[in-house]
């Protein structure tokens, strides 16, 4: 597979296992910024903006298995073989395609506001036309399709005002093979009774976009998981209750070996 070097931010302390935090679609690296300021007082912190979003190279491949390969040729080049991974909605398909992929280089998973199974046919032929429509018009399309989903009304407005701008500043041409990568993705729920490393599953309960039940049926599917819900939360929780979701994910942290 033909892997990308992906821009990313890399900060904290060299010492015990490192964690790289995965965005979701269509966002980039900053949507971690509240947690990566909290996780760097304690482990090294690998922040990539994904292929096609950011400020990484567009490439029509999309797939969860090629988002993969970059972060395994990310971690490649740093020197890190073994790695823990917090992947957010996009980022938490992308994170189970790793641990199918390198077992043996995966220390631990955080799966945040994201679900193990794949796309009903009818979704992933409305991805589809959303990738078509996002081509023909650009992000605005996206932006108003999406926006009111993604957080609730009660969100700060730089929270708002950071969302749109992560949505408007994705290539079309990325999010159009990211929104093909993600119809086409595997079912990865064989996976979960496999995984032996901790893991954390964190959602919140106004998610309209990934249900809270696909994250508490991940989660029971996975031997001595942890399921964290957070009250009164929508999609884009790392963002919205970023207290939280550190409190949630620190703790996973504090476990890695
Ligand atoms: C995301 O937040 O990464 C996407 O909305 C996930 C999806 O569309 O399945």
């Amino acid at each position: 597979m033909d892997a990308l070097d992906l821009p990313h931010l890399d900060v904290g302390p060299h010492a015990g296992v490192p964690v790289v935090l995965l965005h979701g679609f269509p966002l980039d690296h900053r949507l971690w910024m509240p947690l990566q300021r909290e996780l760097q007082k304690t482990h090294r912190v690998l922040v990539p903006d994904l292929r096609g979003h950011g400020k990484a190279p567009v490439r029509p491949d999309g797939s969860m298995e090629a988002h993969a390969a970059d972060v395994l040729r990310m971690m490649d080049r740093v020197g890190q073989r073994r790695f823990a991974v917090a992947g957010f909605s996009m980022g938490g398909y992308v994170a189970l395609a790793l641990a199918r992929a390198a077992p043996e280089r995966v220390a631990g998973l955080a799966l945040v506001g994201t679900r193990a199974g794949p796309d009903a046919p009818e979704a992933a032929k409305g991805r589809e036309a959303t990738a078509q429509k996002v081509l023909a018009e650009g992000m605005r399309v996206l932006d108003e399709a999406m926006f009111p989903k993604l957080l609730t009304p009660a969100a700060p407005a730089d929270v708002q005002a950071l969302t749109h701008a992560m949505i408007l500043g994705t290539p079309p041409a990325g999010a159009a093979a990211a929104l093909r990568g993600m119809g086409a993705r595997r079912d990865q729920r064989d996976l979960l009774p496999t995984l032996r490393v901790p893991v954390v599953v964190v959602h919140g309960t106004e998610d309209a976009l990934v249900p809270p039940e696909a994250g508490r049926e991940m989660a029971a599917a996975v031997p001595g998981a942890r399921f964290a819900l957070v009250e009164g939360a929508a999609h884009l929780v790392p963002l919205e209750r970023p207290d939280e979701v550190a409190a949630h994910v620190g703790a996973w942290a504090a476990t890695l070996r």
